[in-house]
């Protein structure tokens, strides 16, 4: 295990800000934590020092200047089946296993659960953190359990599917339970054979359908679903390796149906999500379209001229590029439609 020391935030993050890590280990067994937890009581260097769990480094907005953490770069691998029924599997992943290889592999033994998750970057253990979800499906709706490192009293535990306390882009790990843990492995419940594929939610996507209909495609496969949702992402969301982004930089707000009704007298085509009789769930990316404000800049950052829910890095932004970015968005959007955007992604 090295303990490497001022390590540039940029190579770690999709969005290409931040400025050094002061400690940084990369992780990849269980005894690499054992060992750490032995250093750490016995080195004054590292006494008071908070541990900050990095997976794909794809959801977080880092701060320029030095991080005094210990950064564990979590490269844990690992896909066991652990049971199976004539109906389903169970396999245990490790956390640091790529979340998109892991979907592919899934989808090759034909098992039902990922397909609607594919294209979504980071890592397996940085999924359970903020629930990650597209097309009508979230981890939550196959996962298990979650095993834990638990940094300060150096013991292995699970946490099981209800106690993540899951919710839409949340979790236990980013409430209660934050900094107290490194995820190790997250255990999924897949169907090995789904008789009725048009039954998934994905397919109530008016996009997703469009694309079948276009390509003439009745009865998708899970392959088919996968290479589809793989091609509508690639059009709004850009690979962060040639364009740095962090995916979705704001929630899809609930709000009122009082001023959804306001709303619908200015744009009355728009078209939103019900929720409940006295709720809808407006797309941020709309929100900020209709503000104007889509392939607009501010200093080094743009709203995605394809997709403005995505804020792009045009080369050497900080994160106070960012936050100005973010405060003028939130307040134009404000202005425009008395909506107030929350943003997606952590910030360090
Ligand atoms: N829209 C616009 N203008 C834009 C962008 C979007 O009008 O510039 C409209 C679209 O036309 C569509 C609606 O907004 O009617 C929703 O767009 P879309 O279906 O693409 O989904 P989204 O709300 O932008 C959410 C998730 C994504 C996830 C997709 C697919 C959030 C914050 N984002 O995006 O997740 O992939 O649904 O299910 O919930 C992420 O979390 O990083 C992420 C990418």
């Amino acid at each position: 295990m090295i303990i490497q020391e001022y390590v540039d935030i940029k190579d770690y993050s999709t969005l290409r800000v931040g400025g050094q890590f002061r400690y940084f280990i990369v992780i990849d067994s269980l005894e690499n934590l054992n060992s750490l937890y032995a250093i750490a009581q016995s080195e004054l260097r590292f006494k008071n020092i908070p541990i900050f769990v990095l997976g794909g480094g794809s959801n977080i907005v880092f701060s320029d200047g030095i991080l005094n953490f210990i950064v564990l770069k979590i490269e844990i691998k690992g896909f066991e089946i652990i049971y199976e029924s004539d109906k389903y599997i169970d396999i245990k992943i490790g956390a640091g296993e790529n979340w998109d290889e892991i979907v592919e592999k899934t989808i090759q033994m034909n098992l039902s659960g990922f397909e609607s998750l594919s294209a979504i970057p980071g890592t397996v253990g940085a999924g359970p953190v903020q629930n990650i979800g597209a097309y009508g499906s979230e981890v939550k709706d196959t996962l298990v359990e979650v095993e834990v490192y638990d940094i300060k009293n150096n013991t292995i535990s699970t946490i099981s599917n209800e106690d993540c306390k899951f919710g839409y882009r949340d979790s236990i790990f980013k409430n209660e339970a934050k900094g107290k843990y490194v995820i190790t492995f997250v255990t999924y419940r897949l169907k090995k054979e789904l008789k009725n594929i048009d039954i998934l939610p994905v397919f109530k996507y008016p996009g997703v359908m469009k694309y079948f209909e276009e390509k003439n495609i009745q009865n998708p496969t899970l392959q088919e679903v996968r290479t589809a949702i793989i091609n509508i992402r690639k059009d709004k969301l850009p690979n962060p390796k040639e364009i740095p982004n962090v995916g979705s930089f704001f929630k899809n707000p609930i709000v009122s149906n009082e001023i959804v009704n306001k709303i619908k007298i200015e744009f009355p085509n728009s078209n939103f999500f019900y929720i409940d009789e006295n709720h809808t769930k407006v797309p941020a990316g709309w929100l900020i379209e209709n503000a104007g404000l889509k392939g607009k800049y501010f200093g080094n950052i743009s709203v995605y001229d394809k997709n403005a829910l995505i804020l792009v890095n045009n080369g050497n932004a900080t994160k106070e590029d960012i936050l100005n970015a973010k405060s003028e968005i939130i307040k134009m959007v404000n202005e425009k439609f008395e909506i107030v955007l929350e943003q997606e992604p952590e910030m360090i």
